[in-house]
């Protein structure tokens, strides 16, 4: 198969494999354990929590290992908020853009049943949040501000640092999903600005089920986990071969990070001109300009052609894309960052997203653009002869 589906997971490094493999063969200890093999494995933690952390300019003592960024938006989310139950219990406004991934607008659901207020902020057209708006839905009782840095969908940066900025002047927490961003632009927390960070192994050639997020010392925050410490943010056995193996993937996309940004800018820039050189070419979404959009990600539309069609169709052809989100996928429901824009329902619906990364390269897209265009064509003349 031809995958162009990496925003969703990416296969494992050869690095990362290898690594994997002999922690768990060699250093199968528990890492809570005092014994040697206890401490053994503890010393693979400290080390990858250092590699890790640094990759975010940040100290590894700051770093909490998760399941995935699914559970870390989650816990993070709630260890700001509970930080700020403690500092000014009146506080109850929460602001969020519409287009987070499914991880966070699922906790925002479960806030507002809570009784918190979650408040949906206003997007411009290719998806970033309005920055001039956003002050104004800024109030008194706003805690917290959850706002992606690179969306899963559209690819499109959020001016995070901006809005931190004026959210720390206002004493408002942020928390920012950076899935999309780790190991793909550089990343400084102490630039960003932002309180909670939430990263993910398995999008950057690290496996899948284990994730961090970074948390800033200054926050006073306190874990969801009724066992949680300041030492120990989630409870549970450390999973230390895919511990070892993340730190190893995010060596290997910090040492590639500029490269590999150069490189799918430019397959990026040719896959649009041969889109655009379609008979029936797509529209395509996200910002126009390169300094508001990640080349990673590519998400367009055929008009008048359902996404779920053309992704099924290309599955046939041999070739791997999405109607969006993972999570969101499988479920019918017209796409959701699209909707966010304001695009109608059927509009959503013709959503699809190609996502790029260190499998395949300039020289398979003519091959991949011909496959599309016969599924369009037939498609389209087979809709005109109804
Ligand atoms: C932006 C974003 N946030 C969070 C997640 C969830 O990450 P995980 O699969 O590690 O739970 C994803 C994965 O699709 C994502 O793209």
């Amino acid at each position: 198969m031809i995958y162009l589906d990496y925003a969703a997971t990416t296969p494992m490094s050869e690095q990362a494999l290898h690594t994997y493999t002999k922690v768990a063969r060699e250093y199968y200890g528990n890492a809570s354990s005092l014994h040697e093999e206890g401490t053994r494995a503890q010393q693979i933690v400290t080390a990858s929590k250092q590699v890790i952390a640094q990759a975010l300019g940040a100290s590894g003592r700051h770093l909490h290992f998760v399941s995935g960024a699914t559970e870390g938006n989650f816990l993070a989310i709630y260890a700001l908020l509970e930080s700020v139950k403690q500092q000014d219990p009146s506080k109850n406004h929460i602001l969020c853009s519409p287009i987070e991934h499914d991880s966070v607008l699922r906790v925002m659901n479960r806030l507002v049943a809570e009784g918190w207020e979650v408040e949906y902020m206003p997007l411009l057209d290719n998806g970033r949040v309005c920055i001039d708006q956003l002050k104004e839905c800024c109030t008194e009782s706003t805690a917290l501000i959850a706002l992606q840095l690179v969306n899963s969908e559209l690819g499109t940066y959020q001016p995070v640092g901006e809005i931190a900025e004026i959210a720390r002047k206002m004493d408002i927490k942020v928390h920012c999903d950076a899935v999309q961003a780790f190991g793909k632009i550089p990343i400084d927390v102490q630039a960003l600005g932002a309180h909670s960070l939430s990263i993910s192994a398995h999008k950057i050639y690290g496996p899948q089920g284990i994730g961090a997020i970074w948390l800033d010392p200054k926050v006073e925050w306190s874990g969801f986990f009724p066992s949680a410490t300041s030492k120990k943010f989630r409870p549970g056995t450390l999973a230390v071969p895919s511990i070892a193996a993340f730190a190893v993937a995010t060596k290997g996309m910090i040492e590639d990070m500029e490269a590999e940004f150069v490189r799918v800018q430019q397959l990026r820039e040719v896959w649009l001109e041969a889109l655009g050189g379609m008979p029936n070419p797509p529209i395509i979404e996200g910002a126009k300009s390169s300094a508001h959009q990640s080349p990673f990600i590519l998400g367009l539309r055929f008009p008048g052609m359902e996404g779920q069609f053309l992704m099924l169709e290309c599955d046939q052809a041999g070739v791997g894309i999405s109607t969006g989100s993972a999570c969101q996928s499988g479920t019918d429901e017209p796409n959701v960052s699209m909707k966010a824009l304001g695009r109608s329902e059927q509009e959503a619906r013709e959503f699809v997203r190609f996502s790029f990364g260190k499998g395949h390269d300039v020289e398979e897209i003519p091959h991949i653009i011909e496959k599309i265009r016969t599924i369009v064509e037939r498609h389209y003349s087979h809709v005109s002869t109804f």
